[in-house]
């Protein structure tokens, strides 16, 4: 027999490509190893950790802030104890930027320890860190012992970006960080699912945390004596009955062969070790090893099962099943036919399961029926990795929210508007705009304490629904996965869904009003008998409004899944739609000061949606029914049961495809269906439309050119004449400058296409600056600048009938729910059909 060193040296020997050898040293060509906040190199075995002042281009960051401790007050003592010596504090969000030179995928490996550095405590700290794809860590924070965080993550750009995001008032920080190249082949497409057992692909697009890696019957193998430097821990600590199973070393044994698993899948020294079944020699042994993993719920798992057998002395003597949670992974195995008829050779097995809701994973090895001496079951290693969900995330813990506190917010708004100035302004502008941004920092800080809203349910400062709820009688709210309701609860806060208590009907069911037990008003959106489509768009909904926490993004307070039921509970808006206040319900009209401020609250939520996060959320839905007003007309936008992660390109056929509201799509998204943050831009544009004009963006029962408001409205906008158009009650009280303002900015948000929008900052920029120009105007003179008002309105042009006007509103009496989900042209035929109210 030959070695794998001769096979490694033959095939050296014939081969130009020195990675071609299989058993050789794997070179990983981007190879960035950064000892963070260290004075010097530090190396690691034979690995040299670069100081990160030599990878300073790399890090972008608001201030340099190394800390350190000594070496003793570190408790591991492993190889790799210097890295945590060091780190770098960031008190913004900042990133590293890694250039690619292989694109594929990478280990990225973060090292992190927590100790006290001068005025930062670094075990306060919590933050979360994301590629530009992937969520990696949020809300996390960094317990006592030196821990390292490892990912497989497939880079497909020329660069990779990490950034780390403090949550509020906190900071974030890095001990050491890792971005290496790894094999191509180390995770390939194709795995298996369990029950049934069948065949699974989509591994190469999936980000992977390693949450367990383990040498079955042998000890722990470190970085050092592993190509890929990875760390195997022993298995003794996660055998359930260690008594029923023993340990087989013979790491001599191990031959790799071509085409079947490298060093690089994994060493000799995890091959050539392995925990069997404890049988001693008795022939009638019948029971299941078993190896106990504690995991987070809500994820898929790979395992990854690596077996070797270097038991048997001859062929077909060993049949075994495997178990991974009970469901059969691999029946009556003969690893000895596997590769040709050759014994010890290395053989691994991909499984993926199933979204766990059981926060821990069973691994079981046992007898087959098939036996014929006495019976056995191996395992030599074993691999845990956690997929990324549907969010491309890593981390079911709820987003970092914007800063909740009034001063970190106006100097943020101050610093995305500074970027805006650069590219809108010239620099004759920049000062003057300080000092109206300083007179805006005045005036939010005397607005805040009234308008300020909690921002998440564990935010102890909560005023209305979250501490109160998270202490109340009815459910142990604010848990982290979800906040799942009783439907006792539910019914009870309902008074048993009182028909009465319906404050909407929509596509996706009804809306009621509530009352939870603690006084708290929520608003009760039970859906109708699920269906496949409004399961997706409910399980979307909890999924976004669970990571995304912002005061203009309307937050959920729970759900209910029980008995079929599909029921989201929302925190209770006193003053329903933006739709309602424009049109159609007799509500007092609102100025136009109040319809900036909803604009700029409603852009504020929508950006945070696009940027808040590594990868844009893309509303699809955005409308004036959407947009919810507060008790004190604050907007938060409202409904993301066809929110999606993007850009990206809807796959499904077009009729069920393009989602979204009449009269508020994106005529791009429309025509190539590529899904970007510029259609929400678009729909945004809309809406600006709408709040300026009051009228329905759809009214059939106008004349033809006037029923589509976008079209015509952007018809007198080009013509400058925007002010003969607008909402009849606003007339004389809009500043021409703001006005024109505000229309270059509706216009440019409907452009045709989407690269000639502007984004969502850009937007909520021009709409501050309209306001800023508008109230120029109040603080000064109104009754000089009065004669600049916009005169009378052309009576023909703005003499809609709102009364006899199909209005959309009347599908979606509701303040929490419409259209969404029904199809484009049912929703088409509605509207024709219907007559006016
Ligand atoms: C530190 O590491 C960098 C990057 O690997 C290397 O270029 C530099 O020469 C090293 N410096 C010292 C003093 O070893
Ligand atoms: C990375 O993903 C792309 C598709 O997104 C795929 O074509 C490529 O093969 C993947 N690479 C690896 C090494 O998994
Ligand atoms: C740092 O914070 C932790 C947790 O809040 C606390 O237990 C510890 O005493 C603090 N350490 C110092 C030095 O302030
Ligand atoms: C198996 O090996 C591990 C690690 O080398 C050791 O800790 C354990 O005691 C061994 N178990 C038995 C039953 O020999
Ligand atoms: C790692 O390799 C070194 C040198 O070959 C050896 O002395 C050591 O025992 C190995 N450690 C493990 C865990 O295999
Ligand atoms: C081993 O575990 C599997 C799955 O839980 C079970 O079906 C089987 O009966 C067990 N075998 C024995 C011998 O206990
Ligand atoms: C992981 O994210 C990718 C996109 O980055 C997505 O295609 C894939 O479906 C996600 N995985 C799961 C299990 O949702
Ligand atoms: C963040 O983590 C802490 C501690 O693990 C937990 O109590 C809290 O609920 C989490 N917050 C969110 C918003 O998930």
């Amino acid at each position: 027999m030959w070695d794998c060193k001769e096979i490694g040296l033959f095939i050296c020997a014939l081969s130009i490509l020195p990675l071609l050898c299989f058993s050789a040293n794997f070179v990983p060509i981007d190879n960035y190893l950064i000892d963070c906040g260290a004075p010097h190199n530090t190396s690691v075995g034979t690995r040299n950790f670069a100081a990160d002042n030599f990878f300073k281009n790399f890090l972008s960051t608001q201030q340099n802030i190394l800390a350190s401790t000594s070496l003793t007050s570190i408790s591991s003592a492993g190889d790799d104890s210097p890295l945590y010596q060091t780190a770098r504090v960031f008190t913004e969000s900042s990133k590293y930027t890694f250039q690619i030179n292989h694109k594929g995928r990478h280990w990225i490996r973060l090292y992190f320890y927590s100790f006290s550095y001068e005025k930062y405590n670094l075990s306060t700290a919590n933050f979360a860190v994301a590629t530009q794809i992937n969520i990696l860590l949020s809300n996390f924070s960094v317990q006592k012992n030196p821990i390292m965080k490892e990912y497989l993550v497939n880079v497909t750009s020329d660069t990779l970006v990490i950034t780390f995001t403090p949550s509020d008032n906190s900071i974030a920080f890095v001990n050491a960080i890792e971005v290496v190249s790894v094999p191509d082949d180390l995770i390939v497409d194709d795995a298996f699912t369990l029950n049934p057992l069948a065949s699974y692909s989509g591994l190469l697009t999936q980000a992977l945390e390693t949450v367990f890696r383990v040498n079955m019957g042998g000890p722990t193998v470190s970085p050092g004596n592993d190509t890929l430097h990875r760390t195997w821990i022993p298995d003794q600590s996660f055998l359930i009955q260690p008594n029923l199973a023993s340990n087989v070393s013979n790491i001599g044994a191990v031959k790799y062969v071509k085409g079947g698993p490298t060093e690089n899948t994994a060493p000799p020294t995890i091959y050539g070790t392995l925990t069997e079944m404890n049988s001693n020699n008795d022939p009638r042994s019948n029971f299941n090893v078993t190896w106990q993993f504690d995991v987070e719920p809500g994820f898929q798992y790979l395992v990854r099962l690596h077996l070797c057998d270097i038991v048997s002395k001859g062929l077909n003597e060993l049949y075994f099943n495997i178990y991974i949670d009970s469901w059969l992974a691999a029946k009556d195995l003969d690893l000895s036919i596997i590769n040709n008829n050759v014994l010890a050779t290395p053989y691994y097995k991909d499984l993926v399961s199933a979204p766990t809701t059981s926060n821990k994973i069973l691994v079981s090895i046992g007898p087959s029926a098939l036996n014929s001496d006495y019976p056995n079951a191996i395992l030599n290693g074993l691999e845990i990795m956690k997929m990324n969900n549907s969010m491309s995330s890593l981390s079911a813990a709820a987003a970092v929210t914007l800063s909740s506190t009034s001063g970190s917010n106006s100097k943020k708004v101050g610093i995305i508007a500074g970027v805006s100035v650069g590219a809108f302004i010239a620099v004759v502008l920049v000062g003057f705009f300080f000092v109206l941004c300083r007179k805006r920092r005045r005036l939010a800080r005397q607005g805040h304490s009234k308008t300020w809203v909690p921002l998440s349910i564990n935010d102890g400062t909560s005023h209305t629904m979250g501490s109160k709820y998270s202490s109340g009688t009815t459910a142990s709210a604010a848990s982290n996965f979800g906040y799942r309701i009783p439907f006792a609860a539910v019914q009870e806060a309902t008074n048993n869904f009182d028909e009465s208590w319906v404050i909407g009907i929509g596509g996706f069911g009804k809306v009621y009003k509530g009352e939870l037990s603690d006084g708290t008003k929520v608003a009760v959106k039970r859906g109708n008998p699920r269906s496949q489509q409004g399961l997706a768009e409910f399980r979307t909904e909890i999924e976004m409004l669970s990571q995304f926490r912002h005061r203009h993004l309307v937050s959920l307070i729970g759900y209910c899944d029980e008995k079929n039921e599909m029921i989201l509970i929302y925190e209770y808006m006193e003053q329903g739609t933006l739709k309602s206040h424009l049109y159609g319900s007799g509500l007092p009209n609102l100025s136009w000061k109040e319809r900036l401020d909803i604009c700029i609250g409603a852009a504020r939520g929508l950006h945070y949606l696009h940027t808040g996060y590594a990868k844009a959320v893309i509303h699809r839905d955005v409308k004036s029914a959407n947009i919810l007003l507060d008790e004190n007309l604050m907007a938060k936008v409202a409904d993301f049961g066809l929110s999606k992660t993007g850009p990206e390109l809807d796959q499904t056929h077009v009729s069920t495809a393009v989602k979204g509201s009449f009269g508020y799509l994106d005529p791009e998204y429309f025509r190539r269906q590529q899904l970007t943050e510029k259609s929400d831009v678009y729909s945004f544009g809309v809406v600006l439309f709408e709040v300026l004009c009051a009228r329905p963006v759809i009214d059939p029962s106008l004349p033809r050119e006037m029923v589509n408001l976008a079209e015509w409205a952007m018809k007198w906008q080009k013509r400058g004449q925007l002010d003969q158009i607008i909402d009849a009650t606003l007339a004389g009280k809009i500043r021409p400058d703001s006005l024109r303002k505000f229309g270059e900015t509706a216009e440019k948000c409907l452009a045709d296409y989407g690269v000639d929008r502007p984004s969502m900052g850009d937007v909520l920029w021009n709409l501050e600056y309209a306001l800023q120009l508008q109230e120029a105007l109040v603080q000064g003179d109104p009754e000089e600048n009065s004669t600049n008002m916009i005169g009378e309105l052309s009576p023909q042009i703005n003499d809609f009938d709102h009364e006899a006007s199909v209005t959309a509103a009347q599908f979606e009496a509701s303040s929490l729910d419409d259209l969404s989900g029904v199809s484009m042209s049912k929703v088409f035929s509605q509207l024709v059909k219907s007559e006016g109210r």
